[in-house]
């Protein structure tokens, strides 16, 4: 896991884009795996400000609420349209649907469709208070395909949607996750910094689903020095980070 501590979100945004651009400009077909929320609202501004050609790239959302509308303010779909794909021409644009009649099979044709596109290049994420990736809740399998969840009250809170709302939402799972060749993490803030510190240094475990970006062999996490505050190796990652050879930095576009 490489970790790079950066002094703001707007910079923590500014090298997800990049990491974004960079991969893009090396496979201009790129299937890409996509976040809402607040933390990357930064990062979809600085992607369009980079006026990438994204006309063959292809998207996948991690995961959308169940039973809202796709103009409710709170929808992933609205998020998405509002930050991203009506600001950028993207090639084709996938989320989940959370108002069909069969959850389960909806889930499966989105399994299906990411393995049809050739899998994700590249996942960026968030992370949740209590270290939650896309909607995989604190006790979620780390063999997890996409599938419902029901959300806690903490993470319904910080949405701000009320539980009469909806309580569940569709998500890809860990392992869908885990399938990106590439996952890219990014969180900012001191209300991240437990779970960022859980996450890069407590063990893996599915209480912190986060923890399980440990297994796999390609994730960078870049996070500002608020969310990296509870961390006892700060001064490892930037020396590592620091001495990260010219070819490696150019291959990951860091
Ligand atoms: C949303 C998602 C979630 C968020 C996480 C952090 O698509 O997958 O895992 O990334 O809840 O959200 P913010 O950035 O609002 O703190």
């Amino acid at each position: 896991m490489e970790v790079i501590i950066l002094a703001t979100p707007a910079d923590v945004c500014a090298t997800a884009a990049a990491i974004v651009a960079n991969c893009v400009r090396q496979k201009a077909d790129a299937v890409l795996g996509l976040p809402t929320g607040e933390t990357p609202k930064p990062f979809y501004a600085a992607l369009i400000e980079l006026k990438l050609d994204l006309r063959r790239v292809t998207t996948f959302n991690l995961d959308e609420y169940v039973g809202l509308s796709e103009d409710h303010p709170k929808s992933f779909h609205r998020y998405m349209r509002d930050h991203f794909l009506d600001r950028a021409e993207v090639g084709a644009a996938h989320l989940l649907d959370g108002l069909v009649a069969d959850l389960a099979l909806e889930c499966a044709r989105y399994e299906a469709a990411i393995a049809a596109a050739g899998g994700m290049d590249l996942v960026v994420l968030g992370l949740g208070t209590e270290g939650h990736i896309g909607f995989n809740e604190p006790t979620s399998s780390l063999s997890s395909r996409t599938r419902l969840k029901t959300l806690t009250r903490a993470t319904l809170a910080r949405a701000g949607i009320a539980a009469h709302e909806t309580r569940h939402a569709i998500t890809m799972g860990i392992s869908t996750i885990l399938g990106a060749r590439r996952c890219l993490l990014i969180a900012c803030g001191a209300a991240k910094a437990p779970a960022v510190a859980a996450m890069i240094e407590g063990p893996l475990t599915a209480l912190v689903p986060a923890s399980a970006l440990q297994q796999h062999p390609r994730t960078t996490v870049v996070v500002d020095e608020a969310a990296a505050q509870a961390l006892k190796r700060k001064d490892y990652y930037r020396e590592v980070f620091a001495g990260k050879p010219a070819w490696q930095r150019q291959r990951d576009g860091t």
